[in-house]
């Protein structure tokens, strides 16, 4: 059993989708957390992060525990991160790692659960559901303003909108692999609905695929 979680920053995939990774006993794979961790590695090397050659390299180079760096979840980083996962070598890198995850899930999981921007459309055309998870852009950068603050981090709103706007053309707008809703994605809209309300309808899709 696959499960594909798509959308934009901060809708809220990621806590979906590990909470139905949770609830059906899947092995969980974050694949925004991919790009960071190239993208971090590239920032404390004192490296472009739009640099084909460096960013391909690095690519290449990662290992999955690159991922738990807690460094990997500031703001910059998931800048960096959209540039890095514009360029074509690095995505093409990343997807043996993703596919076989998704494929042949770790410690013998019936199932995976991928969250990202192309898992339904590129990297799992095929997975059994797929959920699009989107909300406002005002909703989201409120959201992400609100887990920065809660972080201890300094946060302003402002800048948090308009990162995620940048973030989100650029995701859109990329030549390979742009973000976009599979037509066969069920489309959940978080903006005014509750985390746990979100969940319970995600759970009901994934479970009526069983
Ligand atoms: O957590 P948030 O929604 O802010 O972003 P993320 O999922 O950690 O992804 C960071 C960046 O990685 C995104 O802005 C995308 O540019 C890129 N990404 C991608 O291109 N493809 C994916 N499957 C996942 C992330």
């Amino acid at each position: 059993m696959i499960v594909a979680v798509d959308g934009p920053a901060a809708a809220g995939k990621g806590t979906i989708a590990r909470r139905l990774a949770d609830r059906f006993g899947y092995a969980y794979l974050d694949t925004g957390a991919l790009y960071r961790a190239v993208a971090l590695s590239l920032l404390r090397a004192g490296a472009d992060p739009a640099d084909p050659e460096a960013a391909a390299r690095t690519a290449r180079n990662l290992h999955l525990p690159d991922t738990a760096d807690p460094g990997i979840r500031t703001p910059e980083v998931g800048l960096a991160a959209s540039v890095v996962a514009a360029i074509p070598r690095v995505r093409a890198t990343l997807l043996d790692l993703q596919r076989n995850f998704a494929r042949r899930p770790p410690d013998g999981r019936p199932g995976a659960v991928l969250d990202g921007r192309d898992i339904g459309t590129v990297i799992c055309p095929g997975a059994d559901r797929k959920i699009f998870v989107t909300a406002t852009p005002e909703v989201r950068a409120r959201r992400r303003h609100l887990e920065l603050l809660g972080r201890g981090e300094h946060s302003i709103y402002s800048s948090v909108l308009a990162d995620l706007r940048e973030r989100d053309a650029r995701d859109a707008n990329r030549v390979d692999a742009p973000l976009r809703r599979s037509r066969d994605a069920m489309v959940l809209d978080t903006s005014f609905i509750t985390a746990d309300e979100a969940f319970r309808r995600a759970c009901a899709f994934v479970e009526s695929a069983q």
